[in-house]
């Protein structure tokens, strides 16, 4: 007979393995439970993986998601699925720098810039990390994560949401924790007139717009409140919670009640009919060798899939020479973005949710090390005519370059003095497109919101050499698992729990 030791040791290793379940529909799903017990107020249950929509793969490929039909069987919700396919990434070269600056340098890049692996087509999955005691009944606040990787890589993977689920229990404040994978570059956000007339554009948004339908759908099963969502993104996934703000006409549809946005706004991108969406539309069908065919999207769709990617793979990254100027982007399209963003947010086209939204100081620094290349002003004038303002007269460049001089202590890493001046155009170029893409649209998009918004300026990591306070520099201050540097974070605690971060 078994003695009341070995029986409860029995009893307690019953409980370390028994998983925990959740019933979608007539869908079983088993998840994980962190830690050695599942009944401990501070850990958390893990639900990933789950399918939110049918994998866009074959003829669904450049197409709008299709949700997944009502769930039944058993699912294994253990893992997270591959990301959506990645588009190639080419790192500045940093041989000017001196070791051991170079290597600083270029570890900092690969941590804010990843290509995650594995990727794959089929991508389309959702996650959901709970306290171990939410139940049906609990009602809790969620907050929904969408990452940046500027439309081009990025993963649900990259991002430990069990860091904000713990915190948030140990304020006393739980909060359940989504995240969702979006389609990227051409896949997600092809563009051009020929895509708007298909209704497909915008994909990698509507996929993130369906995750936020599912959640109104079966968050309930996992202990939250489908009324209180707060979405959040950084970078490429912040500018997506803007456009959410503004897309549908600034009807939220009741997907979310809050936004909270690190280092992104609607930025200047216009719409599917102008002549860079085309010309990257055209370009992208002739290196897949589309061109010329009576429907270009009907043979990229049955183009095999390593042509596709080798096409995506061809285009401009975050280092390239254009800077941020992409080309595969969220874009006017007349039906979901009714107009281009900037029209949008300056007709206050804006979902009326309150608002949380920051930037850090030195946004531009790192895109800046893609144009060592670049010494005199003359050069600097030329740059900017050719990727951003081709059209641009002398008087307004003249204007421009005055604004934005090179003398060192005016340029980013900002207030650094003489320090810094990889090039004698670097800390210029800093300046300029870190106003351009993130302090301009985030001041322009906050003048037009008249609900309540509460703003920051991160100056953390400021000694970081080159970069000051670096695009993405914010990041660990809310992901990081040391609590003490977690003030961002308890601020978005208290946001998705009260719509106030203080
Ligand atoms: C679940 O199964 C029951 C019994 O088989 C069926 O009546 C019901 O329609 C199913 N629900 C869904 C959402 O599939
Ligand atoms: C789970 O909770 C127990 C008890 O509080 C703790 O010892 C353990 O470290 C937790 N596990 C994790 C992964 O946090
Ligand atoms: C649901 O799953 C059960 C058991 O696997 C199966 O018998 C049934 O046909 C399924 N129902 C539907 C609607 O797919
Ligand atoms: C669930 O999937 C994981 C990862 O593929 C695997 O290790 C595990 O054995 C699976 N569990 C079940 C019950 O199938
Ligand atoms: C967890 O354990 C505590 C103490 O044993 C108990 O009071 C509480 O009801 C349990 N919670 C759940 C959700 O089982
Ligand atoms: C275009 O897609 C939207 C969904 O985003 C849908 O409401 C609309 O009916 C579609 N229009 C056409 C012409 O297919
Ligand atoms: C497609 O573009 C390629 C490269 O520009 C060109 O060689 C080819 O002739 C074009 N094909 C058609 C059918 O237009
Ligand atoms: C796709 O194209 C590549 C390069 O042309 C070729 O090597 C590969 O075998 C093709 N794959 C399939 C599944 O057709
Ligand atoms: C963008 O598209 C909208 C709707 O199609 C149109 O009204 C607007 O004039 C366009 N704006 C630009 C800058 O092309
Ligand atoms: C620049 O001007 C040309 C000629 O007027 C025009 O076709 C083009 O669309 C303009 N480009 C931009 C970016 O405004
Ligand atoms: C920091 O630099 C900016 C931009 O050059 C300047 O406007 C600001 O006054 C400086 N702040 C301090 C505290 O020196």
């Amino acid at each position: 007979m078994a003695s009341p030791k070995s029986l409860a040791l029995a009893l307690l290793c019953h409980l370390a393995v028994a998983r925990p379940t959740v019933q979608l529909d007539n869908g079983t799903f088993t998840g994980t439970t962190t830690g050695s017990a599942p009944n401990t107020t501070s850990n958390t249950t893990s639900f990933l993986g789950i399918p939110f929509a049918f994998p866009p793969v074959g003829d669904l490929r450049f197409r709008l998601p299709v949700a997944h039909e009502p769930y039944n069987g058993s699912f294994n919700a253990t893992t997270m699925s591959p990301a959506c396919t990645q588009q190639a990434l080419v790192y500045p070269d940093l041989t000017l720098l001196p070791f051991p600056l170079g290597v600083e340098v270029n570890a900092i890049l690969h941590s804010v810039y990843t290509v995650v692996t594995p990727d794959s087509e089929d991508c389309l999955y959702i996650n959901v990390i709970k306290p171990n005691w939410a139940t049906s009944t609990s009602n809790l606040p969620v907050v929904v994560w969408i990452y940046g990787g500027a439309f081009q890589t990025g993963s649900t993977s990259q991002n430990d949401g069990k860091v904000i689920v713990e915190r948030s229990i140990f304020l006393n404040k739980p909060v359940i924790y989504v995240s969702m994978n979006y389609r990227l570059s051409a896949l997600g956000f092809l563009a051009g007139p020929q895509v708007q007339q298909a209704n497909i554009s915008n994909i990698g948004l509507q996929d993130q717009r369906l995750a936020l339908r599912w959640v109104q759908t079966y968050i309930a099963a996992f202990g939250g409140d489908p009324t209180k969502v707060t979405i959040w993104g950084e970078s490429a996934g912040a500018i997506s919670v803007s456009l959410h703000m503004i897309a549908n006409n600034g009807n939220p549809e009741g997907l979310f009640r809050a936004a909270f946005m690190q280092s992104g706004s609607p930025i200047p991108i216009g719409n599917e009919t102008s002549m860079s969406a085309e010309q990257a539309f055209n370009q992208f069908v002739t290196k897949a060798g589309c061109n010329g065919t009576t429907d270009p999207i009907a043979c990229l769709r049955q183009a095999n899939y390593t042509t596709i990617k080798a096409a995506q793979d061809a285009s401009p990254g975050p280092f390239s020479s254009s800077g941020l100027a992409h080309i595969w982007l969220p874009r006017g399209d007349g039906v979901f973005l009714t107009d281009n963003p900037q029209t949008l947010v300056e007709n206050r086209v804006i979902a009326q949710v309150p608002v949380v939204t920051g930037d850090c100081d030195d946004e531009g620094t790192m895109f800046a090390l893609a144009n060592t290349n670049l010494i005199t002003d003359d050069d600097f004038r030329g740059w900017v005519q050719q990727f951003w303002y081709p059209n641009a007269t002398k008087e307004q460049l003249d204007k421009l370059l005055k604004v934005y001089p090179s003398t060192l202590p005016e340029g980013s890493p900002f207030n650094t003095s003489y320090l810094n001046g990889l090039t004698p155009q670097f800390k210029r170029i800093a300046a300029y497109e870190g106003d351009l893409v993130f302090e301009a649209p985030r001041r322009f998009f906050q003048s037009a919101i008249s609900q309540n918004q509460w703003a920051f300026l991160s100056k953390r990591l400021k000694a970081t050499p080159l970069l000051g306070s670096y695009h993405g520099s914010d990041l660990p201050f809310v992901y990081s698992q040391s609590l003490l540097l977690g003030e961002l974070r308890d601020a978005l605690i208290y946001f998705i729990n009260n719509l106030d971060p203080v």
